[in-house]
């Protein structure tokens, strides 16, 4: 295995406050799992902005204007950025995530569809900072849906988006999903679901842990823990030893007393206000919000 990879989760793992990356959450079973939590009447992020890109297809477009190349940020089956494509139209498709299996199959699919659009997939990590010197002139949208914005602290979505707004070089803009602040109730049980969907997506990431690493984690020594930290404005994911446990990894051990935690994930969740203030702060000139009724969600568009 990857020996930078070993180091980075140990160093995670060694820490006083143990963490594990929430990339981790995403092989076969995590990805699958992750696609259940979508279908739960508990978590509506997915739904509720599914629902506000539909009712607002045509303002949404408008607001994009002409659109030489629509990047698509985590872009997984593409499915999302293909609703746009009849409203948008852009000429050039660009999708961009970690897997380029993946990607490539769903590329294949689509151009069937949209023989007119030109479609590329390219692997990036969203963690490094973006460059598309080969899109010099051409005018960009970025496209963010799902509020996967959320898993960056504050501090790195500054720097996201002021990447993202120096690329866009004074023309097109961000086209972006964010979960919004709300009652702890429910935002907790988001991701606190009756069915224990979240449940197993969280422990889930310890066996992913035991085939990266080889360390010997056993799901059943661990309870999912969620909470919304109002001083930070995030849902915090953790696993809690229900015992003392010893863990094992090559070269390495670390004893966990009964009711120490991993955290494993921050999803931040911002107002309409502070995120909107973030954008503008970062170099954006003016952000177009779309949320639902209930103000659940928030899909906007910010430009360059
Ligand atoms: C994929 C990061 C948007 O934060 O809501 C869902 C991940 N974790 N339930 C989120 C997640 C637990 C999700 N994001």
């Amino acid at each position: 295995m990857n020996k930078s990879l070993i180091d980075e989760i140990t160093t995670g793992l060694q820490s006083d406050k143990p963490f594990i990356s929430p990339k981790y959450f995403y092989d076969e079973l995590g990805s699958r799992l992750f696609e259940a939590i979508t279908l739960l009447d508990e978590y509506y992020p997915t739904r509720v902005e599914k629902s506000i890109m539909k009712m607002y297809e045509q303002q949404i477009a408008s607001a994009v204007g002409a659109c030489d190349v629509l990047l698509d940020l985590g872009a997984g089956n593409c499915a999302k950025a293909s609703e746009l494509f009849n409203s948008v139209n852009p000429k050039q498709y660009l999708a961009l995530d970690i897997s380029k299996d993946f990607l490539e199959l769903a590329i294949a699919e689509l151009k069937k569809k949209f023989p007119q659009i030109e479609m590329t997939a390219q692997v990036c990590d969203l963690s490094q900072p973006l460059s598309f010197p080969e899109l010099a002139g051409k005018k960009k949208t970025f496209f963010y849906p799902g509020s996967s914005i959320g898993n960056f602290n504050p501090d790195q979505v500054s720097s996201f988006f002021r990447n993202i707004a120096t690329i866009c070089d004074g023309s097109g803009g961000l086209l972006i999903g964010v979960d919004l602040v709300k009652g702890k109730d429910v935002l907790q049980k988001a991701y606190d679901d009756s069915l224990g969907v979240t449940a197993a997506f969280n422990l889930n990431v310890l066996k992913h842990l035991n085939r990266i690493i080889g360390s010997d984690f056993d799901v059943v020594d661990w309870e999912h823990f969620a909470v919304f930290n109002q001083e930070d404005s995030r849902i915090e994911m953790h696993l809690r030893a229900k015992r003392d446990v010893s863990v094992t990894w090559p070269s390495h051990s670390k004893h966990f007393k009964a009711g120490e935690m991993i955290h494993t994930e921050n999803s931040y969740k911002y107002t309409k206000a502070s995120f909107s203030d973030l954008l503008i702060k970062a170099g954006f000139r003016d952000v177009q919000p779309w949320t639902d009724p209930k103000d659940l969600f928030m899909v906007c568009y910010a430009k360059a």
